[in-house]
């Protein structure tokens, strides 16, 4: 089969419509059957830790997660896939992390993209923010004769998790609690409520957090004359709060899988 798959920090996605988080581990406990077999050990998916390595090529991780990907996407022994690596990652890393996904022997074919810049439309001209689990990634996108150009990429070491880590932090403080950042959708969704009590819940760190993110774009980029558009699964969370900085921004359709897809179209192009 022929793939695209989004290694990411937070949620590793394929062009199939898979996800899940982007750790593994050997303990299991019993009711979880999302595992892949290596060398006749079982390695479960989406448990244990996230590997705190900041280049992803690097990551001990990378090739259970990408295996972990196609496993589930796919019962073909024989594929082919399309990863990315950050902006900032891109051009020192990809032909490392390509060698390395050969040698593996998992696939039969790999080529590595940019993240970001494939999720948006050809002809699309402006500011891209990619707002994803632990990196914010911004580009201004151009057309120079007929070629697309990245401009002044940069990689902001804050994402939802971040995020998720003050919302919590900030409530735990405020009721004497000891919520975990996996509660952080629950509360978000239900509200908070102590023995049958809804309390308030302070959302200023959503807005901080798009604050700081315009901030930084402010400071490369004109923000009023550029389009703005968003990507990522942090940027459907947070459309509201930056629409609301950003009245021109727009959010591509299914951010949290469009990397992942656009991988895989292009894989499809080229793997023909
Ligand atoms: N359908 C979905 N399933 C799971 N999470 C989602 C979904 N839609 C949006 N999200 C949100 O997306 C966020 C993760 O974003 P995303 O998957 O883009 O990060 P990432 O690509 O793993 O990280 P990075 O780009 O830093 O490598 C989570 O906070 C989650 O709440
Ligand atoms: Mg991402």
């Amino acid at each position: 089969m022929i793939l695209g798959v989004d290694l990411g920090n937070y949620y590793t996605k394929s062009s199939k419509g898979v996800s899940f988080l982007s750790k593994v581990s050997c303990d299991g406990g019993i009711e979880n059957k999302d595992f892949i077999t290596v060398e006749n050990k079982k390695i479960y998916l989406g448990e244990g830790e996230f590997d705190t390595e900041y280049r992803k090529a690097y990551r001990e991780n990378i090739l259970y997660l990408l295996q972990g990907a196609i496993d589930k996407s796919t019962t073909d022994k024989r594929n082919k896939v399309v990863v990315g690596l950050p902006l900032s990652q891109y051009k020192e890393d990809k032909e490392y992390l390509i060698n390395r996904i050969i040698l593996s022997k998992l696939v039969d074919d790999v080529d590595v993209l940019p993240e970001g810049v494939m999720a948006v439309p050809n002809d699309y001209q402006g500011i891209l923010i990619d707002i994803g689990g632990r990196t914010t990634d911004i580009c201004l996108l151009i057309i120079e004769g007929n070629k697309r150009r990245i401009r002044q990429p940069i990689s902001l070491p804050l994402g939802i998790q971040n995020l998720e880590n003050n919302f919590i932090n900030s409530i735990n403080s405020t009721y004497g609690l000891d919520l975990k950042v996996e509660d952080s959708n629950r509360i978000l969704a239900n509200g908070l409520f102590i023995y049958g009590e809804r309390k308030k819940v302070n959302l200023d760190s959503f807005k901080e957090f798009v604050e700081n993110i315009v901030r930084r774009v402010q400071v490369d980029y004109s923000l009023k004359t550029n389009d703005v558009v968003l990507i990522g699964g942090g940027a459907e969370k947070l459309y509201k709060p930056f629409k609301n900085r950003i009245p021109q921004a727009y959010l591509v359709k299914n951010s949290f899988m469009a990397n992942a897809i656009a991988y895989g179209e292009y894989a499809k192009e080229i793997f023909r």
